[in-house]
Formats: structure tokens, sequence, C-alpha cells
């Protein structure tokens, strides 16, 4: 499938930002980070949200971020924070990796008493891709890039009619035309108005192209292709992968430990012990539930084990308390299933 051209001559472009930007300000979400930024003008804000909405909904992340910022007000309190205060904070967003991130680029920005200025700035810091530095560096600093997330890609797909698979290739071309395209006054409303046609209007089975500030540029509402731009990712089989939690339990409370960083779920988050089995180990057992997490598909099993975990992070909880704690989903859902009996 050949490279989608550009969308806009030079004519045009100017039209599709007064558009959009109109639109934007008509309708634009109101959204707490959007609020803390206005009245803080901080790029704090902006770098929680953006890092909490990563493959994350507006819906779930809203509550979560209202609590950690009362809690964390600012990039002092997140770097200095213990680790198990965070986790409790995050928890149930999943993609446990990217907090981890977080905390050590907050200690950099913490230690270096001043903020990255630039989309290059951003980069070098842990756990920041492109996506969040060109979202962050946009919107709390007016840094003229484009961003891509998925919603975007499928509103360019459609802008384009482009109705191949989105590849490599295609992310590259589409960053390069979002960053000849963003309105280099407003960058960060530019950007955030893509991502609500993306969010609000042009969804992957459906579209509202009669409410669509965009309308006149797009070549698949003129062709009619909107069902067919672009080609869906074919989704990959599940990998399956046996999870025999150990759990042991003494005067109404279970042993949780702080996980090794090389444990293949939720590393250095505190958990139940839990070994990786094979599946013929595994036949031998009874599984208790499956678990999906991304692409792997988990069959736990709960194995009751007396005495003690040898493990110098013990902590012995009430299962509501460890409930509470755990950071991991599948912890939480084997802990549901002691509390139920
Ligand atoms: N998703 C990710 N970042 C966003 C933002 N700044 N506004 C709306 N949706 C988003």
């Amino acid at each position: 499938m050949k490279l989608p051209e550009k969308p806009l001559n030079q004519k045009q472009k100017p039209l599709f930002r007064k558009r959009l930007l109109s639109w934007y300000r008509k309708r634009k979400k109101d959204l707490p980070w959007r609020k803390d930024f206005a009245r803080l003008k901080t790029p704090y804000p902006v770098l929680i949200s953006e890092i909490m909405l990563q493959q994350t909904q507006i819906a779930t992340v809203l509550p979560k971020y209202e609590a950690l910022i009362k809690k964390l007000p600012t990039i002092e309190h997140l770097a200095s924070i213990d680790e198990e205060t965070f986790q409790e904070l995050v928890q149930g967003l999943g993609y446990y990796r990217r907090f981890r991130f977080l905390k050590k680029a907050a200690s950099q920005i913490s230690e270096a008493k001043v903020w990255p200025k630039t989309y290059q700035e951003w980069l070098e810091l842990p756990g920041i891709g492109p996506y969040s530095a060109s979202a962050i560096s946009s919107i709390a600093q007016k840094n003229p890039v484009g961003v891509v997330d998925g919603n975007i890609e499928r509103v360019l797909s459609r802008l384009l009619n482009y109705q191949g698979p989105i590849e490599r290739k295609i992310k590259a071309r589409y960053q390069e035309l979002m960053n000849d395209v963003v309105c280099s006054k407003e960058p960060g409303d530019f950007n955030q108005a893509m991502m609500e046609v993306g969010q609000d209007l042009c969804l992957p089975k459906s579209t509202q192209c009669n409410i669509c500030p965009i309308q006149t540029f797009c070549l698949a509402h003129k062709n009619q292709t909107q069902s067919i731009c672009p080609k869906p990712k074919i989704k990959s089989k599940p990998i399956d992968v046996f999870i025999d939690f150990q759990v042991y339990k003494n005067n109404g409370k279970i042993a949780l430990i702080k996980r090794n960083l090389s444990k293949k779920f939720f590393p250095g988050t505190l958990g139940l012990p839990y070994l990786e089995i094979t599946e013929a180990a595994a036949n031998k057992k009874s599984i208790s539930h499956l678990h999906r997490i991304t692409k792997h598909k988990i069959h736990c099993i709960i194995t009751h084990k007396k005495n003690s975990p040898n493990n110098s992070t013990v902590q012995w909880l009430e299962l509501e308390i460890a409930k509470k704690k755990v950071v991991g989903s599948f912890d939480r859902k084997v802990i549901d299933k002691l509390i139920s009996g």
C-alpha cells in the first residue's frame, strides 16, 4: 500500500486549523488537568495526565488523577513519596512500568530544579517516548510539534483515504504530517482538538461527519470509505501463561511481598508471591480462574502454603487491606476469590 500523500496544500492549512480550533474552543472537554494547568501554569498536571492517559480511558483516569494531585500537588511531592504509597495511588490503571518511570523522571526533574523545555529534552527522561514528549511539550509549553496517538492515526487515515494497515512507516509519515500542519501559535489546543475529533466523532465503527469541523477536507467522507480506513489491526492470538499464586495465611492475614524487578507481571510492586510454571505442571493442579493482561491469557492456580514466604519484604495484611494495597489486577482477583471463600 502506497504511503499517503500530504492532505492539505499551503492554502488549505490555515482554514483547517481555524475550523478545528474554533470547534475545540466551543466544545472542549472540561477536564481537571486542563483547569489545573491553566491555574498553576506548570507542566506538572500535563505530565501526570498524559502518562495516566496512555492506554487508559479518560473516565478511568479522572478519579485517580484527582486523588494523586491532591496528595502530591507538586513534582517534588511525587519525587519524594515512598514507592508503596505511590503504587496505591495508581492502583487499577494498569501498565505499571509507566509509573515506575514517571517517579524516576520526577526525581530527575526535581533534582535538576528545571523543567525540560523542548521535545528533545522531554524525550531524554525515563518513560517519555515520542507520544508523551510531543503531547507534554505542545500542551504545556507550546512547542510546535504534532501528536500522533491511535485516534489521530484513524482521523488522518480517513482525511487521506488511506485504506492500508498502520505500519511503522505510516506512523512516521503521520508524525511528519502532524508536524507540518500543527498550528504553531496554539499547538496544544490543535493536538487536543485532533484527539477529541478521534475520541468523539471519528470512531472506529461510526462517524459523525455531519458535525465534524474538518469534514470538507476529508477524502474518506468524499468517497464514503470511512468504514475501511484504515485497515484494522489483526489481533494476535493470546499467549498462554500459567501462574501459581502462593497463598500464605496466618491469623486471618495473608502474606504480600515486594516483587523482584525481574518478574514478568507487575515487577517491583507489592503483591502475592507467584511462580510461573509450565503447562505440564499446571495440568497436575487445578486452574482456579483465567485472567487477561494485554497479550497474555493467564491460567491462575491458587496454592495454599504453610508458614511464611522466604522473603525479607513480607507484609502480613488482612484480606481487605491487602486488596487495597496490591497493584496488580491479577492479585486483586485472587484476593477477591479468597474473600468470597
Ligand atoms: N488523551 C490523551 N491526552 C489527552 C488530552 N490532553 N486531552 C484529551 N484526551 C487525551
